[in-house]
């Protein structure tokens, strides 16, 4: 048992997609979200500054800490999960492993499509995971930049996301994907407007669900859960506070309190 909290981290607002997946499946343990606000997006960065970026997060959650870490963001997973966890001892799980064995296990017709960033799509890390499981899966991916930033913009109910969406999709509609993959942590808030252009029939594949199931099989295995019955929920940005609590209380449709400011650059 470890009364240790755990640790999340994300470009900026997108691990909340996660955070709102691991508070649900495991209701007694403390939680400390870094959210790198100053310098969201990573998905266009180079691996190299990723893995400096990916660093000091860590870094910075070590210092309150935690027990294990997930980084909670594609584009950082795909860049610096192998580099983190050979630079460091405690456990730390990306969301890309999670995310490809969901699909896999989710197509019927052996036609997934993969969205995410410029940085996540040109590394091919969810084909290569999709390969592990069944190399038959046909794989069609897209980077699709502009939805990060519509989301960081709160605009993800609007006519703006649903043209960016067509214009994106369309594409891969058209190549009878029956399942897509939102390889990239922002991609969930904009689930209700992706559903409305793919239509029913294709299977949105979020992998923070089994990113928080594996984390918990690895707190059970090591032996480091925690019955609190009396959470805490620490929340630090490396910008201005005040737009991340307002997108991220009405994501997780409560007041965000508390959120404290940290200098990332000096960890
Ligand atoms: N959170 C990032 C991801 O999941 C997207 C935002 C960014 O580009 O930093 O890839």
């Amino acid at each position: 048992m470890s009364d240790r909290p755990i640790g999340v981290f994300d470009s900026g607002l997108g691990g909340l997609t996660v955070l709102k997946e691991i508070m649900k499946i495991l209701p007694n343990e403390d939680i400390v979200y870094f959210g790198d606000t100053a310098r969201v997006p990573y998905g266009s960065r180079s691996k190299d500054t990723i893995i400096k970026y990916t660093f000091q997060a860590i870094n910075f959650l070590l210092s309150k800490n935690v027990k294990a870490i997930v980084i909670a963001c594609n584009t950082a997973t795909a860049r610096a999960l192998k580099e983190a966890n050979e630079k460091y001892d405690i456990p730390i799980i990306g969301v890309i492993e999670a995310g490809a064995r969901t699909a896999a296990y989710s197509t019927k017709n052996k036609i997934v499509g993969v969205i995410g960033t410029e940085g996540t799509i040109t590394s091919k890390a969810y084909n290569l995971e999709i390969e592990k499981i069944d190399k038959d899966i046909k794989i069609i991916d897209k980077a699709c930049p502009l939805f990060v930033p519509i989301v960081e913009e709160g605009w993800s109910n609007t006519d703006i996301a649903t043209l960016t969406a067509k214009r994106y999709l369309d594409e891969l509609i058209k190549q009878d994907i029956d399942s897509l993959v939102l390889g990239c942590t922002h991609y969930p808030i904009l689930k209700r407007t992706i559903g409305e252009v793919v239509g029913e029939k294709i299977k949105l594949v979020n992998p923070a669900k089994e990113t928080a199931i594996d984390l918990k099989k690895i707190l059970e295995n090591q032996d480091l859960m925690n019955n609190n019955s009396k959470v805490s929920y620490e929340y630090y940005v490396s910008d201005i506070p005040e737009k991340f609590a307002n997108i991220a209380g009405e994501f997780l449709k409560k007041e965000i309190e508390n959120i404290k400011n940290v200098e990332i650059q000096k960890y």
